[in-house]
């Protein structure tokens, strides 16, 4: 489990784009007025699109300000999940799930991978700054273990040789297809359906 960091270096200020701040709108109106806070989750998310995949403290302040709630609510919330970062990530975020049925099908392997290759400890980027890595608790692709995130997209059904293959091309500024790397459909056979042959989707 990794310990968030939070960066020694932070911007002066932080401020929504036009964009955002239509966005921010529309996600305050989904709530009765006294209720604004509820917001508080979709616009750290917001700030983390807009901010290169990381949180500031100087956004942790403007969005309690935006929201009329307290500084130390909103650290709270981005403090506590883990899909907020509150220190740079690089542009290419990989988080490596190493709950126990990836960890039974090889997860230390691919954690010795990003270790070769991004960099020595999790949370630090990489050297030419385009990526980090961090060990994260099960991510809901259990069946298709060994498996990472990178970003928002899902790689499954990892071994060495694809992992490496798959962090060079990041580490080049690539982000190569997501999905199976045994070319599996979603969580179906390898070599395809063996039953319910005569359903269409299934
Ligand atoms: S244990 Fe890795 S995705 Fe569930």
């Amino acid at each position: 489990m990794s310990i968030k960091k939070i960066s020694k270096v932070q911007p002066e200020s932080f401020e929504f784009s036009k964009d955002n701040l239509q966005e921010v709108e529309n996600e305050i109106k989904k709530y009765p007025n006294d209720r604004k806070a509820s917001a508080v989750l979709a616009l750290l998310y917001l700030v983390q699109n807009q901010h290169e995949n990381w949180i500031p403290l100087a956004a942790i302040k403007y969005v309690a300000k935006l929201l009329n709630i307290p500084y130390m609510q909103v650290y709270e919330v981005s403090t506590f999940y883990s899909m907020f970062n509150l220190s740079p990530v690089g542009k290419y975020f990989v988080q490596v799930c190493t709950t126990t049925p990836c960890m039974i099908r090889g997860s230390k392997k691919i954690v010795d991978v990003c270790k070769k290759n991004i960099s020595k400890n999790q949370n630090e980027l990489s050297e030419n700054k385009l990526c980090s890595w961090v060990e994260v608790e099960c991510l809901g692709a259990c069946a298709n273990a060994p498996m990472m995130q990178i970003n928002q997209d899902y790689f499954e059904d990892l071994d060495v040789n694809k992992t490496e293959e798959i962090i060079q091309a990041l580490l080049e500024d690539r982000l190569p297809t997501p999905g199976s790397a045994k070319n599996r459909k979603n969580t179906s056979p390898e070599n395809g359906k063996t039953t319910l042959l005569e359903i269409k989707n299934a």
